[in-house]
């Protein structure tokens, strides 16, 4: 019997067991909240949002604190993230959180990659972590989780519609991150407005099929308060970290030449239902849902990509080492085939190359006997021309030696006859 079997054998016939007296293991979960408190948590989160639409700012407002903050220029030729980590302490809880910020989001003329950089970075995030999970020496007890727990996504307040910037970017993100959007700077915005544009924005995620983070119902002492939050999405949110007097109380606030906008007044805006929901509540959820969701959906699909299954074509489970040796088989075929193929190849080449060779060869020497018969020809030609020359050249000296014959034959006659003139007196 297989030993999964047994397990569940021995789990189905587990029987309930009274005790009779104190065991102590009732302090379970205390010792696991004491465990989590001395390792402290890690919360990323990430703000997708126009240039100066007001990220930092609520960013600060709801962590109580002054981030580093620069403002970003206008002319970004592309997205870019920027991360900053933090060490925070609330009572002897301490978080450390990451804020990544986009930088010349929504600012290109062509926006139509936009979102890319940002898919990019959050599967970056993942791919790090599943490659520690897969070393054989794992540390992931100490290691720094740089997966993005929540997007806070900024919703221009046109009072309009979404932008297809808005809509196409959330639509990538929607399966690696949960989306939580807001509508930045709602006190731009009158209260009729607003009610409808929220209303618009939900209505348009919905017909675009945008799955965006819905407050979780499954634990009942926060379900209810979840259910309500849920229906108030995308939160219309006011930041400032500017402290103004109200009453006999210093509080966050906006000052305008007619009047205050209380950040943290709840008919003003949402920014405390955003802190309850994101931080106060929600955070554990967010950082669970990031594991067993996203990440989960991350992990299969490369995992898949790189060929690993749970079962084979006939739905029979198959474990990693059984695929592992399948892929290891498969590989050496591979290999031997493309072994053969590469052999096969040069074969032929040499081949090809062999009869390229002999063809030369063919007409090289039939391009030498060519030469050798005109060469051939050419001499017997000269010898033709040599022979007529010196028969000329023979010739030439016969006619020559008689020609010398003569004219010494002619100076004796000559010779004679003055010397007979001379001796009869003529001269
Ligand atoms: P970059 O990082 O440069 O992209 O900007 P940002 O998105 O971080 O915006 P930031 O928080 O720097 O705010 C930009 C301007 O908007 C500042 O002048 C803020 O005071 C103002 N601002 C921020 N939040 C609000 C808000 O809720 N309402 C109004 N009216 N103005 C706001
Ligand atoms: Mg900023």
């Amino acid at each position: 019997m297989a030993s999964s079997d047994v397990a569940q054998q021995l789990d189905n016939s587990a029987r309930p067991l009274s005790l009779s007296g104190h065991v102590g293991f009732d302090s379970l979960p205390d010792q696991l909240v004491n465990k989590s408190t001395c390792q402290g948590f890690c919360f990323n989160i990430l703000c997708i949002g126009e240039t100066g639409i007001g990220k930092s700012t609520l960013m600060d407002t709801l962590f109580n604190t002054n981030f580093e903050n620069c403002e970003s220029s206008h002319f970004e030729p592309q997205v870019k993230l920027r991360a900053q980590t933090y060490d925070l302490q609330e009572s002897n809880v301490r978080l450390r959180l990451t804020v990544v910020n986009t930088v010349g989001f929504g600012d290109q003329m062509n926006k139509h990659d936009s979102f890319q950089p940002v898919v990019d970075y959050i599967d970056r995030q993942y791919e790090t972590y599943l490659q520690e999970e897969l070393k054989i020496k794992r540390s992931l007890h100490n290691y720094h989780d740089s997966r993005l727990h929540a997007c806070l996504y900024f919703i221009s307040p046109s009072g309009h519609s979404l932008k297809s910037l808005d809509l196409v970017t959330m639509k990538k993100l929607d399966s690696k991150v949960n989306i939580i959007p807001v509508i930045a700077k709602a006190d731009t915005i009158s209260k009729s407005e607003l009610h409808k544009f929220k209303i618009k924005i939900m209505s348009e995620l919905v017909s675009n099929g945008v799955q965006i983070y819905q407050f979780p119902l499954d634990d009942e002492t926060v379900a209810k308060v979840n259910t309500t939050m849920n229906g108030h999405l995308p939160f219309a949110v006011v930041g400032s970290t500017e402290e103004v007097l109200v009453g006999n109380k210093m509080v966050k606030a906006r000052q305008y030449p007619w009047g205050v906008v209380q950040v943290e007044n709840e008919s003003h805006c949402d920014f405390v239902k955003l802190r309850e929901m994101l931080i106060c509540v929600n955070m554990e959820d967010l950082r669970e849902q990031t594991h067993t969701r996203h990440y989960e959906l991350y992990r299969r699909c490369k995992l898949e990509e790189m060929g690993f299954r749970d079962t084979d074509p006939e739905s029979k489970p198959v474990s990693l080492q059984e695929t592992y040796e399948a892929k290891r088989t498969e590989f050496l075929q591979e290999l031997q085939r493309r072994e053969e193929e590469m052999r096969q190849l040069f074969v032929q080449r040499v081949k090809e190359k062999e009869s390229e060779l002999k063809d030369a060869e063919r007409e090289l020497q039939g391009r030498f006997e060519q030469l050798k018969r005109l060469h051939a020809e050419e001499r017997n030609v000269l010898e033709d021309k040599r022979r007529v020359l010196e028969e000329d050249q023979s010739s030439f000296n016969k006619r020559r030696a008689a020609a010398q014959l003569l004219q010494a034959q002619s100076l004796n006659v000559n010779g004679k006859k003055d010397k007979d003139r001379k001796n009869s007196g003529f001269m």
